[in-house]
């Protein structure tokens, strides 16, 4: 059976259908289509049945014929934390970790869903307790992903949030610990990845439309020409008199300090630094932002290809050139099912 992965972003749909195994998997459908509602974040009947529409319309139009589907969760909506405790066993754990999550998730625990893991790797330093990392998403939050895929004739696989997704994306991590900055429109998600193990996460608020925004106001642009000018000069000193450039960090240098006190919290709680950052999402693509973070956080930045351990054919390497870590949730979530 083909693994079929979804991630519904508030700019933009995409999807990914892999078959074959987690070794050699084998891309067979994928597809972009505009968010016509702009948004996820909606309870709106006629919003939601609109963007099912546009799930419905990619999924025939990619010839996608799994109907089980597993959807990424935005990270913003979604409570995750790495909790220290006593080593338990797994039937221990499981009664306890209601107790423990309690303590962290600010809404009721009947009101959420949970889910954990525990984190063997890495040991803290001077510490024998086990980390555990938690999940607790809002059954809101859960229904409203299951209501949006029934409207779209789709069955929910599974549920994972968008960061665990990105982590098994980038399978060229090994190892190191590594940075994983995920740029959104409405969001940018940060992850802290040993190995495949995820051990922090963190969402922020601010994503590619805020630049936009931020652009469009400096320069007095309307949104559109703000967008194509991000675009095209990014974060470049030598365009426009380094105008773009100045504008965008003054929305970009907060992202920047986010990405600093992740890789603080990472030197103070384990042992050894942050190797590399690995970048995603359509934000990945604005000009000098490699160079720009390389600069700012001493360490290597790449743009991470989500498609580097599948074997493309030259004509999908060729449609997804320069647009593949856009889809980097989706490879990740379709990866769960291999
Ligand atoms: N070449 C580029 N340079 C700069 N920004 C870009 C480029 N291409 C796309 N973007 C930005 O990437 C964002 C869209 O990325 P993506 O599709 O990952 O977001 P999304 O998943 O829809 O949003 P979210 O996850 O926040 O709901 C937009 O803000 C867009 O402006
Ligand atoms: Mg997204």
């Amino acid at each position: 059976m083909p693994a079929f992965g979804l991630d519904i972003g508030s700019s933009s749909i995409k999807l990914i259908e892999l078959t074959g195994n987690k070794k050699q998997p084998k891309l067979t459908a994928f597809g972009l289509a505009v968010n016509p509602v702009g948004n996820v974040d909606t309870d709106n009947e006629q919003e939601l049945v609109q963007i099912a529409q546009a799930i419905k319309k990619l999924t025939t139009d990619a010839g996608v014929k799994q109907r089980r589907v597993v959807v990424g969760l935005p990270e913003s909506k979604v409570y995750t934390r790495v909790v220290e405790m006593p080593t338990l066993s797994e039937s221990e754990l499981a009664s306890a970790i209601n107790w423990e999550a309690e303590q962290y998730i600010p809404i009721p625990i009947a009101e959420v869903q949970l889910d954990y893991r525990i984190l063997s790797q890495p040991q803290a330093i001077g510490s024998n307790k086990m980390r555990v990392f938690l999940v607790a998403a809002p059954v809101a939050v859960v229904n409203r992903m299951v209501k949006i895929l029934e409207l779209a004739n789709l069955e929910l696989e599974a549920l994972e949030t968008e960061m665990l997704g990105v982590a098994r994306a980038m399978t060229q991590q090994q190892n190191n610990a590594q940075l994983l900055v995920h740029l959104g429109a409405r969001t940018t998600d940060i992850g802290i990845v040993q190995g495949e193990t995820v051990v922090f996460t963190r969402s922020i608020s601010t994503g590619g439309m805020a630049l936009t925004r931020a652009l469009a106001a400096d320069l007095g642009l309307e949104v559109a020409s703000a967008e194509q000018y991000k675009r095209t000069y990014g974060l470049d000193k030598n365009q426009l008199q380094g105008k773009v450039r100045t504008s965008l960090l003054g929305v970009f240098s907060s992202l920047v300090s986010e990405f600093k006190k992740a890789q603080h919290f990472y030197a103070s709680t384990y042992s050894g630094g942050i190797r590399r950052l690995i970048l995603s999402g359509g934000g990945a693509y604005l000009p000098e932002v490699t160079s720009t973070l390389a600069s700012e956080l001493g360490v290597e930045v790449v743009i991470g290809d989500p498609f580097a351990a599948l074997n493309l054919t030259p004509q999908q390497r060729q449609r997804l050139g320069g647009i593949g870590a856009v889809f980097t949730v989706a490879v990740g979530m379709a990866l769960r099912e291999m």
